[in-house]
């Protein structure tokens, strides 16, 4: 079996998530790691048990030093699309993590630099691979939700406390008004209505109601509901919420379709439910989702679940590694490829020029004309 010799940049809280499961994937050999942190360099360097010779300061003297042949991206947001192009410029393979970049002239480039590269880029979009998400993908794929016609996704995760850790969320999660990080909500969604996009957007805000340690009021309002409007007609509507006092809630769905109905528990006691037309039910019940799990979940999740539950957010980051490697090793296409990243990427990045504009519908581009 041919090895993917992969480098890491940015070893930080996410990016040394992987010696969790990197043992177990046969297919994975961590070839170098990159940190502009000595402290954090030399503790990944440690938990990894690499040679100090693939441990680098400097992302492209990693990229141009042959030991790796693909590489993961977990550096702060506005690293990524930079480095994820100098990645494909050079013919290597590319997973990185969400959002694909912050601005919609950085995507643009991204999108040529894919296009132009034999090197694959695929983005980390890891909710796509939880368990309840992936259930749904097969009710729909099965046709027993009809045809879906309004989602719902919501990311509320209070993270002031993090911002100070991580100073970079300060500006690019709670420094900018609008969706900063919806990809999380818009993933799965895009999953179950698949083959659509976003094609507008209109963003509003619930206010500012919260002030940093240094007494700044935040720029980003506490709640922002995006409401997005699908080239089918559907409609899904986004709300991200990273400041707002309350238990997290970082993972809640609805999915409403001709014939089918979803909604995904909002909290770890409670089950997500389902109600389904072709299960000759009564109107009015629902049924818990876990009970249809051995019929829907794919043999590949059920096979790793073990280990995968595990690797962290639900096994979804064990999953998502698992696709990379076998996308790089030709054995599956990407569920998120550059187009499919960038309609995931793109609506948020619009909902921050319609949340200036009072809530004006705008056009979001289609990376495909690119
Ligand atoms: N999919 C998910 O569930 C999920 C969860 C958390 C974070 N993320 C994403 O992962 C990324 C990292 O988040 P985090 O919480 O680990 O942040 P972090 O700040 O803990 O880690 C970022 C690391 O990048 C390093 N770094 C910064 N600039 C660099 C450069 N130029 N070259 C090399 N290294 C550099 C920092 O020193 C740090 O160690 C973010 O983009 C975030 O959006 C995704």
């Amino acid at each position: 079996m041919d090895e993917v010799r992969l480098g890491l940049v940015g070893v930080g809280l996410r990016g040394l998530n992987i010696r969790r499961y990197a043992e177990s994937m046969p297919a994975l050999q961590i070839g170098a790691v990159c940190d502009t942190d000595p402290a954090r360099l030399a503790r990944a360097q440690q938990e990894l048990d690499l040679d100090p010779a693939a441990c680098f300061g400097d992302y492209e003297a990693m990229l141009d030093s042959c030991r790796i042949g693909a590489v993961t991206i977990g550096t702060p947001m506005d690293l990524h699309a930079a480095q994820s192009i100098a990645a494909l410029q050079r013919g290597i393979h590319v997973l990185c993590a969400v959002p694909a970049g912050v601005s919609i002239e950085e995507c643009r480039e991204l999108a040529q630099a894919a296009r132009r590269s034999d090197a694959l880029y695929t983005m980390a979009e890891n909710y796509i691979f939880f368990r309840e998400c992936l259930m749904i993908e097969e009710l729909v794929a099965r046709g027993e939700m009809g045809t879906p016609y309004f989602a719902d996704g919501e990311y509320l995760h209070e993270l002031k406390g993090l911002n100070e850790r991580t100073p970079w969320r300060r500006h690019w999660q709670t420094g900018i008004n609008g969706i900063t990080y919806g990809t999380h909500s818009l993933g799965p969604i895009l999953r179950w209505m698949a083959g659509d996009r976003v094609e507008r957007v209109t963003c509003r805000g619930s206010g500012r109601w919260h002030l940093d340690p240094r007494g700044a009021v935040y720029e980003n309002e506490a709640s922002c509901v995006a409401l997005c409007s699908l080239r089918s007609g559907a409609l899904a509507k986004v709300r991200v919420d990273m400041l707002s006092d309350r238990p997290h809630a970082t993972h809640n769905y609805q999915l409403q379709g001709t014939d089918g109905a979803f909604e995904s528990a909002r909290s770890p006691q409670e089950p997500h439910r389902v109600w389904l037309r072709s299960r000759e039910q009564t109107a009015d019940q629902w049924l818990d989702l876990e009970e249809f799990a051995a019929e829907l979940l794919p043999d590949w999740y059920l096979r790793h679940e073990t280990v995968a539950r595990e690797a962290g957010h639900n096994g979804s980051d064990f999953y998502e590694m698992l696709h990379f490697l076998e996308c790089v090793r030709g054995e599956a296409e990407p569920r998120v490829g550059i187009d499919v990243a960038l309609d995931m990427t793109l609506p948020g990045l619009v909902s921050q020029q319609s949340i200036a504009s009072d809530g004006e519908w705008l056009a979001v581009p289609d990376s495909r004309q690119w």
